[in-house]
């Protein structure tokens, strides 16, 4: 989404006076506020939120605070969605800056996944209740309020595997989307085969891609999605850390490619991944495949460990890197003054059916 440029009295501040002015407007606005942040978020973002948290912590946390009338995302706009979704209408959900997207959540959109529905029960001929949505809450509201709709649910990294055991106990097939990586990871570790229970749905090729047989053969469709952040992880690294470090600890997130999945000795979201090196013995080493925001943040928490990044090369993700303190303490100041500056307001209908998504996951994988 667009963002305009920052008023030009916010644009050269030091880091000194803007924490201490973002300081004195949370103050100021007292229990009217939550801040939340995601451990994506850089230090000088993290130092100010009330909770932090994965997707779905977060998630809960925004629905947690029916008190506050603000609640500041310092996250990307998926998550300000959710927030949005899950919080009663008097609440008011801002993103400090409207253009921290996901480039992953922005390859599916809803033109094509309905044309990916009609491919599916039309042209394949596979009967509509045999197959369950899944779509996981790195996706836009109205991709939420689709599966609602059609009987499925939402999932994140933490919840994937019993959100889509579920899914599979309503139906034959789930169609995943968008991060095919994390669909892929969660079906093996349900025992599935890659090879024979999945194929992959490429929106811009006619039936995905796929023969009519394949469709109806597959336990999995899979969105062809990714996040260019962990798809930059690969086995190589992973075989480097190794024999730099001997007994080195690999650990990633999910939407990591399955051969690095299957390469690393442990695997979930970042909560897990965090939980993970909080409670390794003291010299024990971490090679972590997550964004560097957070593997430095855990380096630097953990003094007694051996934790580093698996990218030699560091890895970032652009977008959550948006919300920068300037943003944040001007929203926040905006709010002093009695002025809501970049609402993320959810429309009722899309509302409505994403918010029913959303409570499945909740209740299903609660
Ligand atoms: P988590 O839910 O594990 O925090 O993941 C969110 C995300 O966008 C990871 O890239
Ligand atoms: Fe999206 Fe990847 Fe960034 Fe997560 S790390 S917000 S999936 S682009």
């Amino acid at each position: 989404m667009y963002q305009a440029p920052l008023p030009p009295e916010y644009a050269d501040l030091g880091p000194d006076e803007t924490r201490a002015r973002i300081q004195a407007a949370k103050a100021a606005l007292g229990d009217r506020l939550v801040i939340l942040g995601h451990h994506y978020q850089r230090d000088e973002i993290i130092e100010h939120a009330d909770f932090r948290g994965d997707s779905y912590k977060l998630a809960k946390d925004a629905a947690a605070h029916p008190d506050a009338d603000y609640i500041v995302f310092c996250g990307v706009h998926f998550m300000a969605e959710s927030a949005d979704v899950l919080t009663p209408d008097h609440q008011t959900v801002i993103l400090p800056n409207l253009a921290a997207g996901c480039s992953m959540a922005d390859m599916a959109n809803l033109f094509q996944v309905r044309n990916a529905w009609k491919g599916l029960t039309q042209d394949a001929g596979i009967a509509p209740e045999a197959i369950i949505p899944v779509t996981y809450i790195n996706s836009a509201a109205n991709l939420k309020a689709f599966v609602g709709e059609k009987g499925g649910t939402v999932c994140t990294s933490t919840n994937a595997p019993t959100a889509v055991r579920w899914a599979l106990e309503q139906g034959q097939k789930v169609l995943f989307f968008p991060d095919q990586h994390l669909g892929r990871n969660t079906g093996v570790k349900l025992g599935f085969d890659p090879e024979r229970d999945m194929v992959v749905w490429d929106p811009f090729k006619p039936l995905g891609g796929n023969t009519i047989e394949d469709l109806q053969r597959a336990t999995f469709i899979l969105w062809k999605g990714h996040c260019s952040v962990h798809g930059r992880f690969t086995v190589e690294q992973i075989e480097a850390a190794r024999l730099a470090h001997p007994g080195v600890n690999v650990l990633v997130h999910p939407e990591c490619p399955l051969e690095v999945v299957a390469a690393s000795d442990f695997n979930g979201s970042t909560e897990y991944i965090i939980k993970q090196v909080e409670a390794a013995a003291p010299g024990s080493a971490w090679a972590i495949g997550t964004e560097i925001n957070l593997v430095n943040r855990l380096a630097k928490e953990h003094p007694d460990k051996t934790v580093f990044c698996l990218d030699p090369q560091i890895c970032p993700c652009s977008t959550m890197y948006r919300i920068h303190p300037s943003f944040l303490l001007w929203a926040l100041e905006e709010l002093v003054k009695g002025n809501v500056v970049n609402p993320i307001v959810v429309p009722p209908k899309v509302k409505h059916f994403a918010g029913v998504a959303l409570s499945r996951m909740l209740t299903v994988c609660a």
